[in-house]
């Protein structure tokens, strides 16, 4: 009895799918370190036909590491009373959720190209995905595989970000992103969360994390995220806008994702430290509901520009 281990898609270079996961293989400390292994060499597990509470979503993220609670406060926990349910996130659709528009659609909980946690000194390990609604049609999530990226992008690009420091700040709205956003996209509703979002990032010091950085087991990682990003350490912002958006065109250039269409049965982990994710959203008038766990770890390159001083980006949440 065990869990059995197959690529994710035959023509990608990155991702698994296991089945067999249940009680009784998670018990099994052989399996467990399979699904390590797995995750370490493929970056994106999708689980198959597995049980659907979140009490197996944490046993699996467990699997991985702690969890920890969300950097952010405000975000909306599915269980804020349950101590195993520690971090354990909520994404909808509904009255608080932005709505954009792309190529003339109307997109609820879309972002872009992104790993979590930029607007943070650390870097959660990794989250695992599981559908509580699924949207009828579209709601895909996407992943892009940073050591992907680094092996196809321009060599010319790459140069240029190698040694390179990003600076990203909480302030994630759309409508003050830097690069890397679609041309035609315009905001028709801002998220409610986003209202005092703007006081919140100035009181607390942007993060800093490099542009391409090479992992304990030797492979480089092309790790730029557009959403929240303001340029890069040592240059003007407006080069620094120039070089980001330039990387951006040449990674969407290049990309090889893996498109998820969830079904019911489905959980997805990712490595937040190699793999990019992209929400592709859905109809505002569809409902939409996916729980995060938050997966503790430290990748130890993340830094703040200046030290906090007198908040925690978490604590300031509260405000
Ligand atoms: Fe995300």
């Amino acid at each position: 009895m065990g869990i059995t281990v197959r690529p994710l898609q035959d023509d990608l270079p990155f991702g698994a799918r296991i089945s067999g996961v249940n009680w009784e293989t998670l018990a099994d400390e052989a399996v467990r370190q399979q699904i390590r292994d797995t995750f370490e060499d493929r970056g994106v597990i999708v689980f198959e036909d597995v049980e659907q509470t979140g009490k197996m979503q944490v046993a699996i993220s467990k699997v991985i590491g702690p969890m920890k609670d969300h950097p952010v406060k405000t975000v909306e926990r599915v269980n804020r009373e349950d101590d195993e349910m520690m971090g354990v996130i909520s994404i909808r659709t509904g009255p608080n959720a932005q709505i954009l528009e792309i190529d003339g659609r109307q997109l609820v909980t879309w972002q872009p190209w992104h790993f979590d946690h930029a607007y943070n000194n650390e870097l959660n390990r990794a989250g695992l995905l599981r559908s509580e609604k699924i949207a009828p049609k579209d709601g895909l999530t996407a992943f892009a595989d940073g050591i992907q990226l680094y092996r196809d992008m321009d060599p010319a690009i790459l140069e240029q970000l190698e040694g390179k420091i990003g600076i990203y700040t909480l302030d994630l709205r759309h409508s003050q992103q830097k690069y890397g956003l679609p041309k035609s996209l315009k905001v028709i509703r801002p998220s409610k969360a986003g209202d005092k979002i703007d006081e919140m990032a100035a009181i607390f010091p942007r993060s800093l994390h490099p542009a391409i950085f090479t992992r304990p087991q030797g492979d480089k990682v092309y790790h730029l995220c557009a959403y929240g990003a303001r340029g890069f350490v040592g240059m003007s912002e407006e080069e620094g806008i120039a070089l980001g958006q330039e990387a951006c065109d040449e990674m969407e250039r290049v990309v090889k994702p893996y498109f998820h269409k969830w079904k019911p049965t489905d959980m997805v982990l990712w490595d937040n430290w190699r793999v990019l994710h992209k929400a592709c959203g859905c109809d505002p008038a569809d409902d939409r509901i996916v729980h995060r766990t938050t997966i503790k770890g430290d990748y130890g390159l993340g830094g703040w520009e200046t030290p906090p001083t007198h908040l925690e980006p978490a604590d300031a949440m509260t405000m």
